[in-house]
């Protein structure tokens, strides 16, 4: 195991759609995706794609959130790796939260997501992921997803006045309302 350099924005990596995985089930995807959880912890994220630490291939990691009744694992519960995700929005409802991100270290910002989706994926032990989930959940895996086709959040938002640095969003708005699918990780 090792701990992964992450990209910062601005460089290239972050900007290219990642390339679908031949096989999931390899020995040299099981070591990515070791590495990967590795260093997803070791920066204290919430969730983490492939190209974020300069791999071109179509894998997330993340800790389902605690909020969804269907997901108990909390923060530091056990970590869904996923590979070759698909996202299916389902209906046209969206929601605004607060966002950070690994690779946009320092700051935070408003991001509207859909309120609910299906994904689906495979993970390296080779067991099919399907599920329909919303709120926080929903926003994590459309957060990392989107890494894998080179969009950051801040591309997302509606209204850059709402990209705030981290520590004043912590002075001025933070109060329990901070719902980024990379939160607390710099
Ligand atoms: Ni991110």
């Amino acid at each position: 195991m090792a701990i992964l350099k992450i990209a910062r924005m601005g460089h290239p990596v972050l900007m290219r759609p990642a390339e679908p995985v031949a096989d999931p089930t390899s020995p040299e995807i099981k070591r990515v995706v070791a590495d990967m959880i590795e260093t997803m912890d070791d920066a204290d994220g919430r969730g983490l794609a492939a190209t974020q630490v300069h791999i071109n291939k179509r894998i997330v990691v993340f800790r389902p959130p605690p909020d969804d009744p269907k997901q108990p694992e909390g923060p530091n519960g056990p970590v869904l790796a996923l590979i070759n995700p698909e996202i299916t929005a389902l209906g046209e409802e969206m929601d605004e939260g607060w966002e950070g991100c690994l690779s946009v270290p320092g700051l935070r910002g408003v991001v509207p997501r859909y309120t609910k989706i299906r994904y689906r994926g495979v993970t390296p032990s080779g067991e099919k992921i399907d599920r329909t989930v919303s709120g926080y959940h929903a926003r994590v895996v459309q957060h990392e997803v989107d890494h894998l086709d080179g969009v950051l959040y801040p591309q997302r938002m509606k209204d850059l006045g709402l990209l705030v640095f981290e520590s004043e969003f912590e002075r001025f708005l933070g109060q329990g309302t901070e719902t980024g699918d990379e939160a607390h990780a710099e």
